[in-house]
């Protein structure tokens, strides 16, 4: 077996892990299993440095938009892994210890824009209240607050899902 079979293959063993954590975590979120599975098979360049600016005025627009149902330290609700009696989800972390870091710039972006994407979902649409440099710095803003594999990890399926 060559290296980058190797390589490829714990590539796999680690997306699967985490793609089996998020539909667990999640309920709701199993939209992206399939995509993710075919995306695995290509390194990412190294991740891209954030811009400062970007990152500020992601912050002030994520207090302003998200932080009243995401918190104000992207923190989430404490038991978001847990429905609420209606079967609606609550507002997950998007720190580190949430699921946000498993999903592409294209899919939060679209998450974003568009809102939850099933009939009962809490998440609003931002389509007509932000502009799309306003999310891809929230993106930045969040990107910020994650730990160094998140990020790497995030990057790759970004990456990946742009160069299929
Ligand atoms: C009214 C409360 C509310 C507000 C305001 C809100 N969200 Fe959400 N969001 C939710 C809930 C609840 C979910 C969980 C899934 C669902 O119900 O669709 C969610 C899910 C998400 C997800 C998917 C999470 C994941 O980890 O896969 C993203 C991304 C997200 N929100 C980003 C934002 C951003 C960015 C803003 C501000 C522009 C925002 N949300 C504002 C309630 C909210």
């Amino acid at each position: 077996m060559t290296a980058a079979n190797r390589a490829l293959i714990a590539a796999t063993v680690a997306a699967v892990v985490l793609v089996t954590a998020c539909s667990t975590d999640s309920g709701p979120d199993t939209s992206e299993t399939v995509d993710f599975l075919s995306l695995v098979g290509g390194t990412a360049p190294p991740v891209p440095p954030l811009d400062t600016s970007a990152i500020q005025r992601g912050e002030t627009v994520y207090q302003q938009h998200c932080a009243s149902c995401h918190g104000a330290e992207l923190q989430g609700v404490p038991d978001w892994k847990t429905p609420n009696a209606d079967g609606t989800w609550k507002p997950p972390p998007h720190d580190s210890t949430g699921h946000t870091w498993h999903h592409s710039d294209q899919l939060l972006t679209d998450i974003i824009r568009n809102g939850g994407g099933f009939p009962e979902t809490k998440m609003p649409a931002f389509a007509s209240v932000l502009s799309d440099s306003d999310i891809a710095d929230i993106l930045d803003y969040l990107k910020a607050n994650w730990g160094e594999q998140e990020r790497e990890f995030q990057w790759q399926v970004t990456w990946q899902e742009t160069n299929r």
